[in-house]
Formats: structure tokens, sequence, C-alpha cells
């Protein structure tokens, strides 16, 4: 894109600050900054201006009914032989989810490169490839492995994945792609100015992960392949359980378009996701979006109705996927803190939250799919979410419950 062409386009847009410092930046800044312009998704501006009534309010809410861990371990043998006979051939891949920003934990770097040891490094991509790797010894073939990253750590997250010798993996069953960004605006709709030469841009959520994958030329890859399953899973979860036989046997014997991974909730305050059924399909529903009297509410056993916290491990019918691929998923408008440059150049690090970001979310895939299999996995074996550095969901409790699993820090 040109001076001119860029000064044109954001007249229309309204967006002029973004040229600000234009005059005041050398031959690369300028360059840099055209670029960072010809990125902008403009759709943004459609969302703000018209904002999707995502509180599922007017909707008919119950709960779902899910497959416990009894059984589970009944039909264990079942289910294995379908998901280890799936996996040998070759039907099944995986996505992780690894373009976030972690800014909870913030710490410099991939969340995925994390050092959860304590007295050798231990990064959390390698407890996972850990876990993924048991499944490739037991069922004798890889499941390849496709990693979502964004602009922000895309180099970074590559080249700790190579450092580490694909922790295990061969590098023809890996690829990496980038997500797309989103503009961060003031609550004037204004695009903030991350540095003189760059938009504030941000990954866009991991609910385009599917559209950012086709984008990079990679479906034709699974088609390729030969795959038929996808198992989508976020990167901070250190107990994360990859292209589980068990799992992937019980979604395929149920006949659904996809298997989703769930806890009980631990207490009806818990910050999950719950799997429910929306005007009787299928949804997740955000902890913040149930009521109190919903979250409390009980079964005749004394059990919470809403009792299946999802923790993003999802395996979804790749043809579903491409079937829903051309419809539009709604895109979430977050109050969030965006650090930027000022009118006069100078760094600010807002302490409260100074404008809006755009996300798309994986859990609002599920609603599409519209079948889904609620599939129980132990807390305790499965879920160790790293969210926070110290506290709820974090590298403390993360780190209490990989030594519960046997694994030496
Ligand atoms: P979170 O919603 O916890 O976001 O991501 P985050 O960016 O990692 O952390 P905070 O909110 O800034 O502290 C859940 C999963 O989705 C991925 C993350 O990498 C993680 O695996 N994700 C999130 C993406 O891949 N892209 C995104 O744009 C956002």
């Amino acid at each position: 894109m040109t001076y001119e062409q860029a000064k044109a386009l954001l007249k229309e847009k309204g967006q002029g600050q973004l040229l600000r410092f234009y005059d005041d930046l050398d031959e690369g800044g300028k360059a840099r900054l055209l670029a960072g312009i010809g990125k902008i998704d403009w759709s943004f501006a459609d969302v703000l201006a018209h904002p999707e009534d995502l509180s599922g309010r007017g909707s008919r809410v119950e709960p779902i009914a899910g497959m416990r861990l009894p059984e589970i371990e009944r039909r264990r043998t079942e289910f294995e032989e379908i998901g280890v006979r799936a996996i040998r051939e070759g039907k099944v891949a995986a996505v992780l989810l690894a373009g976030g920003q972690g800014t909870r934990l913030g710490a410099d770097g991939p969340k995925g490169a994390y050092n959860i040891g304590l007295t050798r490094p231990l990064s959390i991509f390698a407890c996972q490839m850990k876990n993924l790797l048991e499944v490739v010894g037991r069922c004798g073939a890889y499941v390849p492995l496709y990693i979502m990253t964004s602009e922000k750590n895309d180099a970074q997250t590559r080249a700790f994945w190579k450092e580490h010798g694909y922790f295990g993996y061969p590098e023809s069953e890996v690829a990496f792609f980038e997500q797309e960004m989103a503009p961060a605006v003031g609550f004037d709709g204004k695009i903030y100015l991350e540095e003189k030469d760059a938009p504030a841009l941000s990954p866009n959520g991991n609910g385009g992960w599917f559209s950012s994958m086709s984008r990079a030329g990679l479906t034709a890859d699974l088609r390729r392949r030969g795959a038929e399953w996808i198992n989508v899973y976020a990167v901070d979860n250190v107990l994360q359980r990859i292209a589980d036989p068990v799992f992937v046997g019980a979604t395929i014997a149920a006949g659904v378009n996809c298997g989703a991974k769930v806890v009980c909730k631990s207490c009806p305050e818990e910050k999950v996701g719950v799997l429910c059924l929306e005007n009787g399909r299928p949804a997740i529903i955000e902890y913040y979006e149930l009521t109190p009297e919903m979250a409390g509410q009980r079964e005749a056993d004394g059990s919470l109705s809403y009792l299946y916290g999802v923790i993003l491990n999802y395996l979804f019918r790749i043809e579903k996927l491409k079937e829903i691929s051309g419809r539009r998923i709604p895109v979430h408008i977050v109050k969030k803190k965006i650090g930027h440059v000022d009118e006069r150049g100078q760094a600010v690090k807002p302490e409260r939250e100074n404008g809006f970001k755009f996300e798309t979310l994986a859990v609002d895939l599920i609603k599409p799919m519209e079948s889904v299999l609620p599939f129980e996995v132990a807390r305790e074996r499965e879920f160790a979410p790293v969210k926070n550095r110290t506290g709820t969901d974090s590298v403390d409790s993360a780190r209490v419950l990989l030594e519960k699993n046997g694994i030496v820090l």
C-alpha cells in the first residue's frame, strides 16, 4: 500500500490518526506502518456499529446429558478399539491453539514455552507432547499436528519447537499457521497505535482456527492425508491429553459431529463455560452468562444441573466443519487494557480498560455442530489450566497436579 492509498483509505474510514507520526519515521518505519495498515480487518467497524446480542437471553436453555466416568470405564475397551483403529488409519489430526497472548500469565514469549519445571527445564509444550507421544506409541501411527500461532509469537514458537527437536515428533508431521489479527480501538472506535509505526493489532480470538487453517492451505493437507476428525486443544492445560483413543472412539460410536471433553464443575461458581442445550441444540454458555439460580440448580440426586465444564479439548468431524465454514460466527466485543502511544508519542500502559478488542471464540463452533457428546474426564488427571501466575488456575496449581500425575518438575 502506498502512502496516498493509505491516506485515502483512512480518510474514508475516519482513522487518519494512524498516520500521525508518518513524517517522523525513517524509511523502514514508514514501510512497516503502511504494511500494518494494509493488514487491518475493517469488519470490526460493522461489529461495533451493530453489536450482536450474544447474551442468549430469550433462548430456552436447559441442561444436557453427558457420558459419565462409570459408563466410560465400562465401555473403555470398545471405545479404545474404535479410537486406535481411526488413529492408525490416519483419520485423526490435531490442532493446538497457541495464538493467545497469555496476558494474565504475563510471561515473555509463547505461553507453551513457559518453563513450569523446578529442577529442570519443562515447558508446557513438552508436557503436552509427552502425552501425545504415548498415544502414538500405543497406536503405531502419528497424529498430524497443526499449530496455530499469531503474528506476535509465530517466529518464537517455531524457533522453540525447532530448538527442542519438535519434542520427539517428526518435523514432517508438524505444520504451523498464523491466525488473523484484529485492531484494538478506543471507546470512541479509533484504532490505537501500538508504536509510532504500528497500528495496535491483536490476535482475533480462538474461534477462527478452521478458516485460518484453510487460508494457509492446510485443509487441503488434511484432505490429502484422509483425516476425518480433528482434535482441537488449548495450549494452557499442562495435563492436556491429545487424540485420546477412548475419547475418539466414544465420539465416533455416538454418531455425533463433535465430542467435548468436560469436567464436572467443582462448585456452582467455578469460572468455566458449561455445555447445555439452547433451544434444543448443544451450546456452551459462559460462566458470566449463567444466572446464580441456574449455576446453583440441582438434580434429584444432588448433582449440579449445569454440570459439565468445558476444558477446550474438542473433537470435530471435519465434514461438518467444512459444511459450516462459510457461515459467520459471532464476534465478541471485549473491554481490555490496551497499551499504546498517545498523541504526543508517549507510551501508555493503562491501569484500567481503555478500549475494545474483537474476538471470535472456539466455544461458538459448538452450536453449528448440532450434535455433541459431553465426555467426562477426571479433573485431577486431565485438567490443570495455567491462566495466572499464582492462585486459581495458575502455575502453582498446575505444578501440584503435574506432581500428582508423577511428573518430575
Ligand atoms: P485464553 O482465552 O485463555 O487467552 O486462551 P490467552 O490469550 O491465552 O490468555 P489471556 O486471556 O490473554 O490471559 C485459550 C486458548 O486459546 C488460544 C490460547 O493460546 C489458549 O490456548 N487462543 C486465544 C488463540 O489461539 N488465539 C487467540 O486469539 C486467543
